[in-house]
């Protein structure tokens, strides 16, 4: 409801000698920090913007460009470091509760997830990550899945490659696209996307067991030990497939690179396909999307975080925000634009690709067999300090000539020294 409308409705109200009281009537106000501002990203977020607006709320954006949200994280902690912390954050796994443990979330919406039966339609290992001592401080909007390769099809086909199901494939193609003189990778040379591209690597070429020992129980002997060589060996390869220009580029760009046939491959997580969604192009006929060479599945769970904030407006927004999030048909069409899969279990793929539907029967399997594991790259498996520690070893060993043997050693010493 904007301002006029809603003194237009106190003044009705007055005349008529309602007497009504103020929570009920206050106006929905949020302000929403986040990181989506690709053009898929932005497409998605505005489904959420259009919503609350539609329902009478006032929505500020604050948007803090920088895929993976490194730049968006430093804001936050800026904000609330200043006492103006904004209503509602994009947040993911144990950064929930870090800032829980700081006393900066609210459970207000609690009562709004008890209302609508969020513990009935969510996945309990979702459920947990958006409760603060048992209860909701944060409402999920999706499930992105990591390990992916997408592929331009066309590139792939004057090549005579196909999509590679194991590492050896994807180097054997790669070397064939290179000599061809086609960048077989299209990638980012950021932190964050050297983290993604690794853990897609670890899982595939270590194993399930591997990779939950590793990022998960954080074992120091398999930090360091000759399987996670054999992983850094696999980053070395993939270094050689990248272009020379591929220093800081964003996430974005390499994207672009596969539609306009510049590259054949990128190993990214399922926003990409937000991005050839946006751009109109079509699953399996425009571009190609497979899971990378292995048996998992990295999950990474997008959700919003609630800031005690003060003001009845902002607690309405909070609430109001919850609601729309969880709603059905908001998961559906957010999530179509996202390129990820609704968090809630009872939403119909019907109308969702097959990268998508892929992505939802691997995550039921997986999650039957051990192999549904959470992304460290995107904050969903340990905390920001040891996530930290192993990135910076990660991308120093692919913008170096670091030996394998060296990065396996420095990332089990990153990690004690970050505990
Ligand atoms: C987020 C996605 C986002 C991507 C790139 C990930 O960490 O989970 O929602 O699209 O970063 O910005």
């Amino acid at each position: 409801m904007g301002v006029m409308r809603f003194r237009n409705v106190v003044a009705v109200a007055a005349l008529a000698g309602f007497a009504f009281s103020s929570p009920a009537m206050a106006e929905p106000q949020v302000e929403v920090l986040h990181w989506w501002t690709s053009g898929g990203e932005a497409k998605a977020i505005k489904v959420l913007v259009d919503d609350f607006k539609a329902a009478g709320g006032a929505w500020t954006d604050m948007p803090v460009a920088g895929g993976g949200g490194d730049a968006a994280r430093t804001a936050l902690k800026a904000r609330v470091l200043s006492g103006n912390p904004p209503t509602a954050f994009q947040m993911k796994g144990p950064s929930i509760q870090e800032w829980h443990e700081e006393g900066a979330l609210t459970t207000g919406i609690d009562a709004v997830a008890k209302d609508n039966n969020w513990d009935g339609v969510l996945p309990a290992s979702i459920a947990n990550h958006m409760k603060c001592e048992g209860k909701y401080c944060a409402a999920p909007v999706n499930v992105h899945r990591i390990d992916w390769i997408w592929a331009n099809p066309k590139v792939l086909a004057k090549a005579g490659v196909a999509m590679p199901t194991t590492w050896d494939e994807f180097n054997a193609a790669a070397d064939k696209l290179k000599s061809m003189g086609v960048t077989p990778l299209a990638h980012g040379g950021q932190s964050w996307q050297d983290a993604t591209v690794f853990e897609a690597v670890a899982l595939g070429v270590g194993g399930n067991e591997f990779y939950r020992k590793a990022f998960v129980d954080l074992d120091p002997a398999t930090l360091g030990g000759a399987t996670m060589v054999k992983v850094f060996d696999q980053m070395r390869k993939l270094r050689g497939y990248v272009d020379p220009n591929f220093s800081g580029r964003d996430w974005n760009l390499a994207t672009a690179m596969i539609m306009k046939g510049e590259a054949a491959f990128q190993i990214m997580g399922d926003w990409a396909k937000g991005e050839f969604s946006n751009a109109g192009l079509t699953a399996g006929v425009d571009y190609l999307c497979a899971p990378t060479p292995g048996a998992g599945y990295l999950y990474n769970v997008d959700s919003f975080a609630m800031f005690d904030v003060k003001g009845e407006n902002k607690v309405t927004g909070q609430n109001l925000l919850a609601k729309l999030i969880m709603g059905k048909n908001f998961q559906k069409v957010f999530n179509l634009a996202k390129g990820s899969i609704p968090a809630r279990t009872d939403v119909p793929l019907n109308a969702f690709d097959y990268c998508a539907q892929r992505s939802a029967y691997d995550m039921n399997v997986t999650s039957g067999n051990g192999g549904l594991l959470p992304s460290f790259a995107h904050g969903m498996a340990m905390r920001n300090a040891q996530a930290g520690a192993i990135t910076d070893v990660v991308t120093k060993h692919f913008n170096s000539d670091m030996s394998s043997a060296d990065a396996a050693k420095a990332l089990a010493e990153g990690v004690k020294n970050s505990l």
